[in-house]
């Protein structure tokens, strides 16, 4: 045996090319089959003087091992050409399904609610969550005793303070803090977000939910306006038959204030376990912005004046897939969410 003998066998497996299965398998034989050159070394290997068989049996076994290897390789790189050469996956095996994420109903119902309104011409205008008295209650004319300042319903982050932080109860602290920075009405702004309220967790309430409140502010608006206003809202969201009704409500920050109902698109007024057999939805509230509201932030009640409303996002989606537990919105169970992975109309 010579070391040539082991050099040329590695300068072959160097130059050594497949470009199919088939011949990797004859590369496989040529190498290391039973009348294989490297087989053949093996053979040869018994007649090698004995001093020299440890260097010998080294080499040869690297030898070896290089050719497996460089065999291996290669079948992994060709892949397979035919049907014939027998598939190394099978191919009829299901694949790994791949999950599509799915956007949460609420985000659905503001994004709808978003672009209803910017085609009425409203802004978007976000705000903080932690918010101080000042604008969550003070310069909306909520007089000091008011129940929503108890720590009963509100979340405050600091008290002992003259303008305590808290989490914000509505987003009517965004149009307050809309008002203070445009000074200039026409004002036209939606605000969307989180609020925070201090409620047990019951199918019903919840400490967290979600509201799109809206704002418009110029010369001459009316009652009339806002009805018109919020009635074209109704028919975008819920449908061209949708009827409102408006009952006389109270809020701090507006005079007159109402509640309003929209038609039950379930029963179409017959009366229905949704509608509770009154065939309305209550879905907003709403109203003529109290003229103190106005003047808190430096806007003229004399020459100016405005509606607001605003609605929770959770009722609006419970309404639109009939979702009765507030709980289900903030749970995260995927086989809740997975149910809106192509929600786009009811
Ligand atoms: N801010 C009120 C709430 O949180 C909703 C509302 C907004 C009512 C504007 C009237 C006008 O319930």
């Amino acid at each position: 045996m010579k070391r040539e003998d082991i050099e040329r066998v590695y300068a072959e497996l160097k130059e050594l090319q497949c470009k199919t299965q088939k011949e990797v398998e004859e590369a496989r034989v040529r190498f290391l089959g039973k009348k294989g050159e490297i087989t053949a070394l093996f053979e040869e290997f018994r007649t090698v003087d004995k001093d020299m068989k440890r260097e010998f049996g080294r080499t040869l076994n690297e030898l070896k091992n290089t050719a497996q290897e460089a065999i291996d390789r290669l079948r992994e790189a060709v892949g397979f050409e035919s049907a014939s050469e027998g598939p190394k996956q099978d191919l009829t095996m299901p694949g790994d399904p791949m999950e599509l994420g799915s956007r949460h109903p609420v985000s659905i119902v503001r994004q709808e609610i978003v672009d209803i309104f910017r085609k009425f011409g409203y802004d978007v205008a976000e705000g903080p969550e932690i918010e101080d008295d000042y604008h969550v209650f003070e310069a909306l004319n909520f007089p000091p005793n008011h129940p929503a300042r108890d720590m009963q319903d509100t979340f405050f982050v600091s008290v002992g303070h003259p303008n305590p932080l808290l989490l914000r109860t509505h987003t009517s602290s965004v149009q307050v803090r809309t008002m203070e920075r445009m000074k200039n009405p026409p004002i036209r702004v939606i605000c969307p977000g989180r609020v925070f309220r201090n409620e047990a967790i019951s199918a019903r309430a919840h400490c967290i939910f979600h509201q799109v409140e809206g704002l418009y502010i110029d010369e001459n608006v009316s009652f009339a306006d806002l009805k018109q206003a919020i009635l074209l809202f109704a028919r975008e969201m819920f449908g061209p038959e949708t009827e409102i009704r408006m009952r006389p409500s109270y809020f701090p920050f507006t005079e007159p204030s109402a509640e309003v109902d929209v038609s039950c698109n379930i029963c179409h007024g017959k009366g229905c376990n949704i509608c509770k057999g009154s065939g309305w939805l209550e879905i907003l509230g709403c109203g003529m912005v109290d003229p103190n509201v106005l003047k808190a932030s430096g806007i003229d009640p004399e020459k100016y004046s405005g509606f607001a409303f605003g609605m929770g996002l959770e009722r609006i989606a419970m309404l639109k897939w009939r979702v009765n537990d507030l709980r289900h919105y903030f749970e995260n169970d995927m086989r809740f969410l997975q149910e809106f992975s192509t929600a786009v109309e009811v």
